[in-house]
Order: structure tokens, then sequence, then C-alpha cells
């Protein structure tokens, strides 16, 4: 049985950020991070399955295409993290590659309960894999998961989806340096990312007909009420995908349909939102292939391939610690 999801260990750190993001003057904003609570990771799961979203399907389609390719390129004996890992079940390419050469171990490092518990069932059953997960943020987890490794192991980091254009870009690249920074050289960083296309198609991945990134996106403001007894009211909000040109990113928000007040008990605050004002919940940055390589070099990797999809561009970077 799947592990239920419980609430943010931390509410007080879930208040404060919440307190911070809006109460921002230029733009109210909510981190990201939060949108994966139980609710949120299972909608995000039908989010991928979506025909409008076609960014998981070709993520997946690479991985089982080149899996045994990527692994074959990197020495044993390999142990693999991944970074957010939800489900994991893309992961399943990499670790049945691997496992044919070597017992291996997998640490899915994941925020979300519910995924983690998703991941540990998906990907339980696999000969010659053990599986420990971390339920801890990026770095934290990936600081303990080096700190446990034994001398001979090498390490490929996984991070799938491309959940690094969930980043701005600065933030992205000192992310990834910071992910360098804790990695040995020739370690190795699998960066899938989802590449520019015609803008009609990014707005529709991001608001499909159904309502599902609908429902994802105002889950946030449910969660605030669930587990800081706020009073939000879902119906006053409409969710909104926008291509923001200039940063060349699909942007989330929440518009306020009226003028309302909402108060925040646990995070001691009440919120005026103005008829029309927005709430920035998510980005989702775009890029080219290039600018990969070149966020590669700036971060202490160098790219030791790079396998593009054929029906929706995205690419799939094996990065290695220089
Ligand atoms: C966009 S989803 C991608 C999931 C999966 N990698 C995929 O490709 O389908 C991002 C995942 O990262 C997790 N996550 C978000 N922020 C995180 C953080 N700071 N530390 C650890 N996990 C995080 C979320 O819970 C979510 O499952």
């Amino acid at each position: 049985m799947q592990t239920p999801s419980l609430p943010v260990r931390d509410v007080s750190e879930f208040a404060a950020d919440i307190r911070e993001s809006l109460t921002k003057s230029a733009q109210r904003e909510l981190p990201s991070k939060y949108l994966y609570d139980e609710v949120g990771s299972a909608l995000f799961e039908t989010i991928c399955v979506l025909p409008e979203y076609g960014l998981t399907r070709a993520d997946a389609r690479l991985l089982q295409k080149h899996a045994g390719e990527i692994v074959g390129r990197l020495p044993g004996p390999l142990q693999v993290a991944e970074l957010g890992s939800g489900s994991g079940k893309k992961t399943r390419w990499i670790l049945e590659a691997l496992a044919k050469r070597q017992k291996t171990y997998y640490y899915p490092i994941e925020i979300s309960p519910s995924a983690l518990a998703a991941c540990e069932k998906e990907l339980g059953q696999i000969d010659m894999v053990s599986i420990v997960g971390y339920e801890q943020p990026y770095l934290e987890g990936l600081r303990a998961v080096v700190e446990s490794r034994e001398e001979k192991d090498h390490l490929l980091v996984l991070f799938l989806g491309s959940t690094i254009g969930n980043f701005d870009r600065d933030a992205g690249e000192k992310f990834l340096n910071a992910v360098r920074g804790i990695l040995r050289r020739g370690d190795a960083l699998l960066l899938g990312t989802d590449l520019e296309k015609a803008v009609a198609d990014q707005l529709l991945a991001y608001d499909d007909p159904a309502g599902v990134t609908a429902a994802f996106n105002l889950n946030l403001l449910g969660r605030i009420n669930r587990e800081l007894g706020a009073d939000f009211d879902l119906s006053s909000f409409r969710h909104e995908a926008r291509w923001n040109a200039k940063e060349r990113r699909i942007e989330m928000h929440l518009r306020s349909l009226q003028e309302q007040t909402v108060e925040i008990p646990a995070a001691g605050l009440r919120v005026r939102l103005k008829e029309g004002e927005t709430i920035w919940t998510e980005s989702s940055h775009k890029y080219k292939a290039g600018d990969v390589l070149a966020m590669a070099a700036r971060t202490g990797f160098r790219c030791e391939g790079q396998w593009l999809d054929e029906e929706w561009p995205f690419a799939q970077n094996l990065l290695i610690a220089k």
C-alpha cells in the first residue's frame, strides 16, 4: 500500500515561504515546490499522460532508446541518484540497462512523500537494483548520498523531465554549479531539457482543455487552506498559462477573479487581492539545444552526449563533471 502523503514536516518553513512570496510588492508569487503534496503529485502524474503534454513521452522515448548507450559511456561501478524523481517511471530504462552489468543502488531524492512512495513501489522489483529513498530537498539529499558512497563508486545523477526549467536561468546555473560542487570529477549528470517549440503547442501543454493543469495549479491554494488554515475560495481564481517571449518561458499564474481578502492564520497573514491581479506559481524555461552545452560548460561539466527527440523537441544531455 502506498504511504499517504503527510503535510510538509516543517509548517513554520512553509508558512514563512508563503508569507515572503505572497507579500512581494511587484508581483505576488508562490514557490512551485509546494505544488507537490499528495493531490499535486497525483495530478502531475495525470498531466504526464495528457495528449497535449508531449514532454514526458519525449523524455521517456529518449531514455528507452538510448539508456544502454548512456550507461555504456560511464565507468563502473555506478550508483544512481535522482533529483525530484516523481513516480520514477522513466527511470526504469536506466536502471534496467545498468542492472545488466552490475548490482545497482538507486537513490531517489524527493520532497513529496507520496511521490517517493510511488517511486519505491514502481522500481522496487527490478532484479539487481536496491532503492534507498531520501525525503529531502535536492542538494541536502545529494550530499547525504555522496557521504554514504564508497570510494570506488561512480555516481550518475538524473535530473529528468526538464525540472531544471522551473529555476530562473541564473538560479538554474547556480543550482548546476552547486550540484557540480557536490560531485567528484568524472561523475555524471543526465539532464533532461525541454526545447523551444511553437508557442501554441507550449501553451496547450500548460493549459490543457480537460483542466488537469488548472486543477494542479489551483491545488496549491487548496494545500495552503489544508495545511495553514487559510480560506482561499478556489472558485474565485482562474488558472492562466502565458508565454514570456523575453525570458523564453511558460509562466503559470492564478488570476483573482474579484477583489478579495484571504486569511492565512498559520502565516499570520491577511492578503488583499485586487480583481485581475495574479499570483505567479511556476515557470518552465525552454532551451535551445546549444544553450544546454553552454550552460554545462559554465557550470563545470562537459557534454558527453546529447540526444534529441524527433516528435517533441526535447534534449537528453549527458554531462560529465570536469
Ligand atoms: C516536474 S516534477 C518531475 C518529476 C519527474 N522527475 C519527471 O520527470 O516526471 C518535479 C518533482 O520534483 C520534486 N521536487 C520539487 N522541488 C523539490 C526540491 N526542492 N527537492 C526535492 N524534490 C523536489 C517534486 O515533488 C516533483 O515530484
